[in-house]
């Protein structure tokens, strides 16, 4: 990967950026529009938002505007806990589609697995919400469909279905490389994406992450990115500050070797955020 617009290709054929900007925690209203714009205009042509992150709206204003075609950008949103099943889940299509004012979706994901530890049905209710998804599919208004947060025992039923899930959206950082899920993922051709490359920022004050960025004259943030590209994952990461966000773009200059490779890969949990899809009851 050698700049943003270069792409990971989905099992579908569908080309994705590699690198997508990350819109979770941003404001609604102009803080969110103004940094989608700013990424866009830094040369981001894929932006990650859902339905509970409440910025939709300010993404479809920021799309609208930003003075890119729609079709050279690609938009990721996502299906939200309480609307999983298969009406409710078109219904939430629906919504996200009014509220980004668009036609088509590049990719849609359900947000988290629904789990044997609230529901007895939970199979069932994610086959449901994966019916709708794989309906939207075929129609053509979404052109990718995946999952996000799922593990390895929430994917397998879909697995076995029609049409595939493309991606896996994960939390994936340093001290958190979800390494059964990831290898999972990359048997079955399902394409991972990152949330959180920066651990929320957690991973920023890291002091062994701070050695090995001052090698290499980049941030932390930077390091963080382009590890999640060398280890062929997709990062997302966000940021509504205008100097980080085209800080965060600047991750194709340089190459973290095999051995600093190695090193990061190898550290242990530090600070994640903590949530597990087997057990959370949200
Ligand atoms: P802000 O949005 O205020 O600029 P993640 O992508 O892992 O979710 O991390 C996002 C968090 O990291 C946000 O708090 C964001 O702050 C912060 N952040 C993003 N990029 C940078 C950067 N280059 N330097 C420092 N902090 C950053």
């Amino acid at each position: 990967m050698n700049r943003l617009t270069d792409t990971f290709k989905l099992n579908n054929g569908y080309e994705i950026p590699c690198v997508g900007f990350g819109t979770w925690q941003a404001p609604d209203g102009e803080v969110c529009t103004n940094s989608v714009i700013k990424a866009i205009e830094c040369g981001y042509r894929h932006i990650d938002t859902a339905a509970v992150y409440g910025n939709e709206k300010s993404v479809g204003n920021a799309i609208k505007n930003c003075g890119v075609k729609r079709e050279e950008l690609f938009i990721t949103s996502k299906v939200w806990n309480s609307e999983r099943g298969y009406e409710t889940t078109l219904a939430a299509f629906e919504k996200t589609m009014s509220d980004l004012s668009l036609d088509y979706l590049d990719l849609y994901l359900i947000h988290w697995p629904a789990s044997a530890y609230r529901f007895k049905n939970w199979e069932e209710i994610n086959l449901g919400t994966w019916k709708a998804m794989t309906e939207l599919y075929d129609s053509g208004r979404i052109k990718a469909i995946g999952v996000s947060n799922f593990l390895p025992h929430h994917m397998e039923a879909l697995m076995k279905t029609e049409v595939r899930p493309m991606v896996n959206q994960i939390e994936y950082h340093p001290g958190q490389l979800q390494e059964k899920t990831v290898e999972y993922c990359v048997n079955n051709k399902v394409t991972v994406e990152a949330w959180s490359p920066l651990g929320t920022g957690r991973m920023l004050t890291n002091e062994k992450l701070g050695a090995i960025a001052g090698r290499y004259n980049v941030s932390t943030a930077q390091l963080c990115i382009r590890f999640c590209l060398q280890n062929g994952i997709l990062p997302l990461p966000k940021s509504v500050t205008p100097s980080r966000i085209e800080e965060n773009a600047r991750v194709f200059d340089f190459e973290i070797s095999k051995e600093d490779m190695a090193q990061i890969n190898a550290m242990e949990y530090f600070a994640g955020s903590g949530l597990d899809p087997d057990t959370e009851d949200f």
